[in-house]
């Protein structure tokens, strides 16, 4: 009998079972409201207080500075793929926005961006299967863009950057949706910072925008009302009926992760939780890690076994074992563990213990 899953899924990620918990226990009963948290207005006091909870927690975990705004926006990352050239493009006179296609979504988000606004990819990793990240310097960004975007962490390949670029004059901007919290960050170096919730943050289908308020403004005039970043600011993420129940997720893994130590005490567990599955895949030749090792993921470990036809058996042990959902991204094949911040060490132990067991087993 299996004892414990863990969910090793990319997205819709595991919860922190505390939270879980806290969702089963306040339910039906909000408070002493005798109604549940997704049946009260989206402008009902307590609802407010727990959007802005949600904020201060974020500021106060990540030290963001007080020129940013945290907006919460509608329909997950993709979404913001689209308002991004829609609220930015208009800073520059050409139009034109730069894009470093290191992965799937990095390559989507630009191919979203060319409908409405002048694409120029800067580097790409394509060629090799986006096993790493080439480097960017300087000379390569055109300093009249409107912005520079990146995705932080490479959810499909498992590699991340871990130098961010400079950018000059040109704001950064970075898709940090499968790692957002999960290691400290100087917000100082972005324009833009978004991420769709679905792995460290909470439910699906909205995303978290933080943005440089020097930055709101710009929007073309044909921007959609509820993707414009500066009406969402005015509105405090209210224009329309939010998703209430994503906003008191995200409050409730806050608290959290505060409760863990905060975003630099869950860095060091998430360094030693990845460098735990990269000892047993770089300990043997039965696997093959995807990125090259200085390019690395500490969320998203990405690898194939050397043994033909022998990934589907790996995948049906596994979730024999509890170990869920492994499977690797439909284009990459092989094995693709996720280890967000929820996933606990103990998970990522019973892993490594069976990689080792079904290596000396095959090898
Ligand atoms: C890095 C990255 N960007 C964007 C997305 C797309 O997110 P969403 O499904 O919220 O649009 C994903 C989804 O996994 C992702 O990993």
């Amino acid at each position: 009998m299996i004892d414990k899953v863990y969910n090793f899924g990319a997205g819709p990620a595991m919860l922190p079972e505390p939270v879980m918990r806290k969702i089963r226990e306040e339910w039906l009963d909000y408070r002493g409201m005798g109604v549940s948290i997704i049946e009260i207005s989206h402008r009902a006091d307590e609802f407010i207080a727990v959007l802005e909870e949600a904020k201060s927690l974020f500021r106060e975990l990540t030290g963001l500075p007080a020129n940013y705004r945290i907006l919460f926006m509608h329909g997950g990352a993709r979404m913001v793929f689209s308002a991004l050239p829609l609220n930015f493009a208009g800073r520059s006179a050409t139009r034109q926005c730069l894009y470093a296609e290191t992965g799937n979504f990095a390559k989507v988000a630009a191919q979203e961006a060319q409908k409405f606004c002048q694409v120029k990819t800067v580097i790409s990793s394509a060629a090799s299967g986006y096993d790493h990240i080439p480097a960017l310097p300087l000379e390569l960004i055109d300093q009249d863009a409107a912005y520079l975007h990146i995705t932080a962490n490479n959810t499909i390949f498992g590699t991340r950057w871990n130098k961010f670029p400079d950018g000059g004059r040109v704001p950064l901007i970075a898709d940090m949706t499968s790692e957002l919290l999960s290691r400290q960050i100087d917000y100082n170096r972005f324009g833009v910072v978004y991420a769709g919730l679905q792995k460290n943050l909470g439910p699906s289908g909205m995303a978290m925008v933080i943005v440089r308020d020097d930055l709101l403004g710009y929007a073309d005039g044909a921007t959609p009302t509820l993707l414009d970043f500066t009406r969402a600011d005015k509105d405090n993420s209210l224009t329309n009926t939010t998703n209430t129940f994503a906003i008191y997720v995200i409050k409730l893994v806050l608290e959290w992760l505060k409760e863990q130590g905060g975003v630099a005490a869950m860095e060091k567990t998430n360094e030693a939780k990845a460098a735990r599955l990269y000892q047993v895949i770089d300990g043997s030749d039965f696997y093959r890690g995807i990125a090259q090792p200085e390019h690395r993921s500490i969320m998203n470990v990405s690898f194939l076994l050397n043994g033909d036809g022998l990934t589907d058996k790996f995948l049906q042990q596994a979730e024999g074992r509890g170990l869920y959902a492994l499977k690797g991204y439909r284009s990459v094949g092989g094995v693709r563990a996720s280890i967000y911040n929820p996933m606990p060490m103990a998970g990522v132990e019973k892993l490594a213990s069976f990689m080792e067991e079904f290596a000396r087993a095959h090898g």
